[in-house]
């Protein structure tokens, strides 16, 4: 096989302009920490790089298993695997990866992406499903995430069981449905494909798997969502696209994509973002740093009466 050249080297990645099956196999076994796929969903949509998206079902699936076992094999021991896909999709290569890999999550990540169909219900959300090689992840160090607070008055949403008081100051434990993913559509980045993921969800992809230095993979780059989430956080990558003009371009100036990954760094691991924390001085609510209250009295007054209005 023709060894291939990339089409763009940065100071942390490599990117293949071609086939990611031609790009799997030259990748070393077991060298991998992430392997992260979004690939193409079949639905017949029109892609820069001109591909078949209508294919026969069961072509489709075994396309899909094909560049699955070269990411199984690349992958290394506690090395973590992550398909994004409908979950039509996701039901039978999840059942596919289950004799290869060993099943932790499938990750619910609330995003409407089709328009409602009467006698179904409305699609709301993407399947992101998540294994590892073996039994134990080598790196896991997932997220905390700011408490779900009222836009109007900064009051919590929830009430964490009456355990406020015991709540860490890094934030609440990230769960397997995921509501805070915005849709793509940022004015900064209006101009970039329809089907980019958002860099919250690769930066959140990415940190929970990896550590600096850690190598991952993505064989279809779209726009290059996971390739600037890795090099801006100083991990490796590696990944192909057919048609690379768009990451190619992105690469070229990476401010926009630095500064958003810097807001979305500066509101994690934190109990609350700084709007609400703007909503919460003004309502009179604990902040951050007296927020551990031991009365629990007190800790009724803090939940939202806004209600119906807040949960818009
Ligand atoms: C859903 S998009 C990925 C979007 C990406 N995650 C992002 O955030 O921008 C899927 C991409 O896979 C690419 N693709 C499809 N078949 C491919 C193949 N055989 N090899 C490499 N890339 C392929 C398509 O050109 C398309 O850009």
């Amino acid at each position: 096989m023709k060894t291939m050249i990339p089409i763009l080297t940065t100071r942390a990645g490599k990117l293949y302009q071609g086939d990611c099956l031609e790009m799997l196999a030259q990748i070393d076994p077991e060298t991998v920490d992430l392997a992260f796929a979004d690939p193409p969903f079949n639905l017949g949509k029109e892609y820069a790089s001109k591909i078949d998206d209508a294919l026969a079902e069961e072509h489709y699936l075994a396309w899909c298993e094909s560049w699955l076992l070269e990411m199984v094999r690349v992958l290394k021991p506690g090395g973590t695997l992550m398909l994004w896909s409908l979950p039509k999709w996701n039901l039978p290569l999840g059942a596919f990866l289950r004799k290869r890999l060993t099943f932790r999550h499938w990750i619910a990540v609330d995003i409407k992406y089709s328009l409602p169909i009467s006698g179904r219900l409305y699609p709301s959300h993407y399947s992101l499903l998540y294994y590892i090689k073996g039994t134990k992840p080598a790196i896991f160090h997932p997220d905390r995430l700011p408490i779900a607070c009222c836009r109007h008055c900064g009051g919590e949403l929830k009430d964490y069981g009456g355990y406020k008081n015991k709540m860490n100051p890094s934030g609440v434990n990230i769960s397997d449905v995921w509501t805070d993913i915005p849709p793509v559509r940022h004015a900064k980045y209006k101009k970039r494909d329809a089907n980019a993921l958002s860099l919250k969800l690769m930066d959140r992809i990415v940190s929970m798997s990896t550590d600096p230095g850690s190598l991952v993979l993505d064989p279809f780059g779209g726009s290059g969502t996971t390739y600037v989430a890795a090099e801006l956080a100083g991990r490796r990558w590696i990944g192909s696209e057919l048609e690379c003009s768009s990451i190619i371009e992105r690469f070229d100036s990476l401010e926009a994509d630095r500064e958003h990954i810097e807001e979305i760094w500066a509101q994690k691991n934190r109990l609350f973002t700084d709007a609400d924390l703007k909503r919460r001085a003004k309502s009179g609510r604990p902040l951050s740093q007296d927020y551990r209250i031991e009365d629990p009295k007190e800790t009724e007054t803090n939940a939202c009466l806004c209600d119906a209005v807040a949960r818009e």
